[in-house]
């Protein structure tokens, strides 16, 4: 695999940086430990903590149906979501605006060998799809279109590369969510004056694991939706459905700190955490599942391209 320079596009450029540092500065230690045995061993764990959680990657993906089918994943990251489908028999195509998550995806498919016989993962941009109209049955997308510049066109590439009754599977950020109004808004935003100092302060109050002093480069670009605006965005799809999860204690502005402390004593952690962020994942009380649901900071999105769908 080789590495392109997809965009001139400045911000596309910052974008790259910045997730290529953030994956650099928290994750490459566990994919240098990975066999093709650790890794089915680290693939189920990964299943079992996504179920645990209601994860989107299992409550949303038909994953034990995925057999033959077509899957796009738009943003693996480390790869830890296309592997899983892969091994479950999807036929999967990962495609990363930043060349290293590219290439980690690309090294766990060879490392399932025959299980992910046809799966490739690439360089590429979700605004610039390098796929012909209608070839995938799912498209899936955790937490990444809403860090690249043009939202609205990566959904119409969505909508495009899904064949007539495929099925859109993304999460984007909730607007509608204590994590916006209070962590971000009002404590990060308003009394820590991010708002007042940068147009992106959102972007640069996301995605920073402040006690991870290995890493330099700030957020570029998060944006986050209503209701109304998820709507609007996937305006061109039927059957749409959101459901809100994703509400953790330990993300509030200090206090978040010695809560986290406390629920890994209390709750302990799951290894499943491992394959995708780089550490096991502190395990959340019942009291944050249920509130994910009223006020979380995830939109699980599914949508449909309908039977007859033409392309934008
Ligand atoms: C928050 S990470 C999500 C990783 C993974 N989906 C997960 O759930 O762990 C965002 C990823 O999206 C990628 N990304 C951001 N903008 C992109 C774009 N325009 N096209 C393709 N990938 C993009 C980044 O390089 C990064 O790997």
């Amino acid at each position: 695999m080789n590495e392109t320079s997809p965009t001139q596009d400045a911000t596309k450029q910052d974008v790259r940086i910045f997730w290529g540092a953030v994956y650099d500065a928290a994750y490459t230690e566990v994919d240098r430990d990975l066999n093709s045995a650790s890794l089915l061993e680290r693939l189920g764990e990964l299943e079992a903590m996504f179920r645990l959680r209601r994860h989107m990657a299992t409550e949303e993906m038909p994953v034990d149906e995925l057999g033959g089918k077509s899957v796009l994943e738009i943003g693996p990251g480390a790869g830890g979501h296309s592997a899983l489908y892969a091994a479950k028999g999807a036929h999967m195509t990962s495609i990363d605006i930043t060349f290293s998550r590219a290439q980690a995806t690309q090294t766990k498919f060879d490392l399932l060998g025959d299980r992910a016989r046809g799966c490739a993962a690439l360089q590429g941009d979700a605004e610039n799809l390098p796929f012909p109209d209608g070839c995938f049955d799912i498209v899936y997308s955790n937490g990444v279109l809403h860090h690249t510049p043009d939202t609205e066109r990566a959904i119409d590439e969505v909508y495009r590369v899904l064949k007539p009754g495929g099925r859109a599977v993304i999460m984007l950020y909730c607007k509608t969510s204590f994590d916006y109004w209070f962590n971000r808004w009002f404590c990060e935003g308003l009394l820590l004056g991010r708002m007042f100092r940068s147009r992106n302060w959102l972007g640069n109050a996301t995605e920073w694991p402040g006690a991870r002093k290995s890493q330099t480069v700030i957020n570029p670009i998060t944006r986050c939706y209503t209701r109304g605006g998820i709507g609007r965005l996937f305006h061109q799809f039927e059957d749409l459905r959101l459901r809100k999860s994703e509400f953790y204690f330990y993300l509030i502005p200090k206090l978040g700190r010695i809560y986290r402390r406390w629920q890994i004593k209390h709750y302990g952690v799951h290894p499943g955490g491992l394959l995708v962020y780089g550490e096991p994942w502190p395990i959340v009380s019942g009291v944050e599942v249920f509130l994910g649901r009223v006020m979380g900071w995830a939109w699980n999105i599914v949508a449909h391209k309908p039977e007859r769908g033409d392309a934008p």
